[in-house]
């Protein structure tokens, strides 16, 4: 049977490190409430010159690199991320670009923080099509530079970062099994970044505005991630005919470890049998679940056969599930 595989992964986390403490000093917050209600000790901040696509250049050079193959053997490329570069030119054409990446289609989505499974959704439609063999998938963010940082609500939140994954057609029994996603619009106004569109065009009222910066209302937001992820997971396991006890590992989306624990304990599933590094890298929106992959990957915590479970939940709203067979 024809699957999607992914052969390799690499990330990238700029150099630069925000630890709670730093933020304590910026806005009336502390590190105690950050990691009580998030899980978040410190995130990754990029440089003054580094957009998306210098993040998804050294995330992608890492995955070309282990999967041994050229940036000319790349079909597609596609870029999850709502901090783009710029509006146009898309971010993936940019990292086509530096990639050298010649012979390949580019693109980018946007689907918050379930940009990356969305992304899978669309490789494998591709590839299960025939269309193309082999595609670079890659989440990226710099929600840096989009955080209104005297904003206590939302700037705790959120670091920069990017994962890449290199998928590819396979006859055999590894890969994608099932991959889902849902949006619902009639939520919108929970997470958004309201300037700079056709909406809100960028002007000097919109700049006196602050409709440049993230927003969200993060406990109505909560509640909602709660209850849709827990039915996500179990439709998830029901479909593939399994149980949640065959699951290796569940690579959830890293928002909030309160988030991430209720779902694990919806499947019954132990907390070290779940990916979690939401610690070290903040909610990095599309990027969180390639990293934690590749993480995952590197440190050993998946082989060959196992089954990983991922999910994700974001702005939108969007939510989606994968689940792969390594
Ligand atoms: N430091 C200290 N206090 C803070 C704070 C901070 N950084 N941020 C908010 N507070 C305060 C609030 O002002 C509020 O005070 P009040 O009761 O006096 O009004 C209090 O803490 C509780 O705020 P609340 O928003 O109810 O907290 P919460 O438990 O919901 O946690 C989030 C806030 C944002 C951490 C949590 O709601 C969350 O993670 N939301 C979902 C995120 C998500 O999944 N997004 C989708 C994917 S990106």
């Amino acid at each position: 049977m024809l699957r999607t595989k992914i052969v390799s992964t690499g990330s990238y986390l700029p150099e630069r490190i925000l630890s709670n403490s730093e933020l304590e000093k910026m806005v009336d917050t502390s590190d105690q409430w950050i990691t009580e209600r998030t899980g978040i000790k410190e995130r990754r901040i990029a440089s003054n010159d580094q957009a998306v696509s210098d993040l998804a250049f050294e995330a992608s050079k890492l995955a070309l690199e282990r999967a041994q193959i050229s940036a000319k053997d790349i079909e597609l490329i596609i870029v999850a991320t709502i901090t783009g570069d710029m509006p146009v030119p898309s971010s993936g054409c940019i990292l086509q670009d530096k990639l050298g990446a010649v012979n390949a289609a580019a693109f980018d989505i946007n689907a918050a923080c379930s940009g990356f499974i969305y992304g899978l959704s669309i490789a494998n439609a591709y590839i299960k099509s025939g269309v193309y063999k082999r595609i670079l998938l890659v989440g990226a963010e710099v929600l840096s530079k989009f955080t209104n940082w005297k904003d206590r609500n939302t700037c705790v939140l959120f670091g920069d970062g990017a994962g890449a994954v290199i998928l590819e057609a396979t006859d055999g029994d590894q890969g994608i099994y099932s991959v889902d996603i849902y949006s619902d619009g009639s939520f919108a106004n929970l997470l958004n970044l309201p300037g700079g569109g056709s909406k809100n065009p960028p002007s000097p009222e919109s700049l006196k505005n602050e409709l440049h910066y993230l927003q969200m209302k993060g406990n109505e937001t909560f509640k909602v991630a709660v209850k849709t992820l827990e039915q996500l997971v179990i439709s998830t396991i029901e479909k593939n005919n399994i149980k949640s006890s065959d699951i290796k590992l569940l690579i959830p989306h890293q928002a909030n470890l309160r988030i991430i624990s209720a779902t694990a304990s919806r499947l019954g599933m132990d907390m070290s049998r779940v990916m979690v590094n939401l610690n070290k890298c903040g909610n990095t929106s599309a990027a969180s679940i390639p990293i934690a992959l590749d993480e995952a990957v590197t440190s050993g915590r998946i082989e060959k056969n196992d089954y990983i479970l991922l999910e994700a939940f974001g702005g939108g709203l969007t939510w989606a599930s994968a689940l792969i067979k390594w």
